[in-house]
């Protein structure tokens, strides 16, 4: 497969790019373990997208949390980077990779070595209390009384990642904005891209002159409109293919 002419392609556009920016979705994180939100074993197939709207948490806290904690905290506890992940970080330290654009929450990129991360939509690392805007490194302490409340003003801390109906983290969202605009490269990874802003970016990078590399086994939002060089497959196999091409044209 390393000789595969799509793989080949692939590793020639990544040597010959000034800025190559990394835009991942649920898909590159569920060889770790983490069911996506569509397609097969999506966790929208079993649950009501609502729970994560911001107003059912503001009016049913307890009940959020504990959908919460059971579909992400417990989840992500177990899980760890897989080969996709620590592969995306290798490129990075070898000056490949410029930066990391994710629409996950689940801090696995950084966990696999990723130093430039924008997380699109927040993190589960965080709570903010929703009163005050406190912000708190979560512990698995803040699991045990739920819904956890803030020590200065005794308001109900919220994960730090945005549920529906809530913006995007304005810098990571600026940050992913000027990627978009100076990259020459976007590798879209494990993404529908069915989820606005966040499939604006690689749309913007596109508008903006970047190729457009997609790994994904299944075709996207982006597939027929804006990708220039899809690669079918699983982000672990593509990405090791990719890694073993560019380590044997050194
Ligand atoms: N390798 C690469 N891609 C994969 C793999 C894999 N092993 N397995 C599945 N995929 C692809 C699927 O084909 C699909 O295109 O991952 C994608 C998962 O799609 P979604 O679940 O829609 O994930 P994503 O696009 O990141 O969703 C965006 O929607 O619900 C919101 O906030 C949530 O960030 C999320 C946003």
């Amino acid at each position: 497969m390393t000789n595969h002419p799509k793989i080949k392609k692939a590793v020639k556009l990544i040597k010959n790019s000034g800025h190559t920016t990394i835009f991942t979705g649920a898909g590159i994180s569920v060889e770790s373990g983490i069911p996506p939100f569509r397609g097969e074993g999506g966790l929208w197939e079993e649950y009501d997208p609502y729970f994560l709207d911001i107003n059912y948490f503001i009016n049913n806290p307890l009940k959020s949390w504990e959908l919460n904690k059971k579909l992400f905290y417990s989840m992500f506890a177990d899980c760890e980077p897989n080969k996709a992940h620590r592969l995306i970080a290798e490129l990075e330290k070898a000056g490949y990779v410029d930066a990391v654009i994710t629409q996950n929450i689940d801090n696995l990129h950084q966990q696999a070595g990723s130093i430039n991360v924008y997380e699109f939509h927040g993190t589960y690392k965080e709570l903010i209390c929703i009163e005050c805007g406190k912000i708190y490194n979560f512990k698995e302490e803040y699991l045990k009384n739920l819904p956890p409340r803030c020590n200065k003003c005794n308001g109900v801390l919220k994960p730090n990642y945005i549920f529906f109906g809530e913006g995007i983290p304005q810098k990571a969202y600026q940050a992913s904005i000027d990627e978009a605009e100076q990259a020459d490269l976007f590798i879209v990874i494990g993404t529908t891209g069915e989820v606005t802003p966040a499939s604006l970016i690689p749309k913007l990078a596109f508008d903006n002159g970047a190729q457009i590399i997609e790994i994904n086994p299944n075709k996207s939002n982006f597939t027929n409109q804006i990708t220039d060089l899809y690669l079918s497959g699983k982000a672990t196999y593509i990405m090791d293919k990719i890694h073993q091409g560019l380590q044997d044209t050194n």
